[in-house]
């Protein structure tokens, strides 16, 4: 074989020429896949938020089949009773395997990552190790709240639900979910002061938690606002937002609010129906560079 000299630049463009030659046919051939895993609803008026939001992913990403699952296997359970099969995240796995998928992007749909973000995300290191060669990269996307922009943008997302109709001096009273053990709580504060920071009639308070009712009473109390507000600060506008915020026992916040004397305003949107919302998960499907093979 006859030696070819090659200059330095020569030789480091042949390299980089063959590696784009090898590269590019396993690019093209890379199928991706979503997950998206979400707490789950069994009440069918809280669908459309989770509608909207398998609408958005099917928009935002063309090309990738998109499978659901459900972490709550009482939900789950439900639903199957109604004839309505979603899987949890091993199913999903499995279904995203038999699509012949080689990179999973899962989103995760909670809203911060406290108890059920942190289940799921043991359920897929676990599955994964036991299963490490069905898939090329498995990216996991981070919940709602992570970051200083996230907070900023679901602000005026859910903001924008009462806009032109909540006048000066109304409260608006948001509820979260919340953990009554923690891990969530520092996520909540930050979503507090935010809220607070861009309108100061804005008030979140949580179901579980440090943050209960009580802090709905105290911004009553400042603000003097005989009309308050009322809307879900969860994904879907479930059993949560239908019971406990709105419902008509005694001790949800609406009755709560009546029994002195003042008017509750309720909403009942879910943060999923909220377009900005839904435009923070998608981001962070995108951005995701957190690959659960990589260990
Ligand atoms: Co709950």
């Amino acid at each position: 074989m006859r030696y070819i000299p090659t200059t330095p630049l020569r030789s480091t463009l042949l390299a980089l020429l063959l590696t784009l030659c090898l590269a590019l046919p396993a690019l093209a051939a890379q199928k991706e896949g979503l997950l998206l895993v979400a707490f789950g609803t069994s009440v069918p008026e809280a669908q459309p938020a989770l509608t909207a939001i398998d609408k958005e992913f099917k928009a935002a990403f063309p090309h990738s089949p998109v499978v659901w699952a459900y972490t709550s296997s009482i939900i789950r359970a439900k639903l199957e009773k109604r004839g309505v099969h979603i899987g949890d995240v091993t199913a999903g796995l499995e279904e995203l395997a038999r699509q012949k998928v080689d990179v999973v992007r899962v989103q995760s749909l909670h809203v911060v990552a406290g108890e059920e973000f942190s289940e799921m995300e043991r359920l897929l290191v676990s599955w994964l190790a036991r299963h490490p060669d069905t898939f090329k990269a498995v990216y996991l996307g981070r919940p709602l709240l992570e970051s200083r922009q996230d907070a900023e943008d679901v602000c005026r997302a859910v903001l924008s639900a009462t806009e032109g109709k909540r006048k000066p001096g109304e409260l608006l009273a948001l509820m979260g979910h919340g953990q009554s053990h923690g891990r969530g709580d520092m996520v909540i504060e930050g979503m507090r002061s935010t809220l607070s920071f861009a309108d100061n009639l804005a008030v979140l308070a949580t179901v579980e938690g440090s943050r209960g009712f009580d802090q709905v009473l105290a911004a009553i109390k400042t603000s003097r606002a005989s009309v308050i507000w009322l809307q879900p600060f969860m994904v879907v506008a479930g059993d949560h937002a239908r019971n406990d915020l709105a419902g008509d026992e005694p001790d949800s916040w609406a009755s709560q609010i009546r029994a002195l004397g003042l008017t509750p305003r309720p909403v009942l949107t879910g943060l999923g129906e909220l377009p900005g919302v839904r435009a923070v998960f998608v981001r962070h499907a995108r951005d995701s560079r957190d690959d659960l093979l990589k260990q």
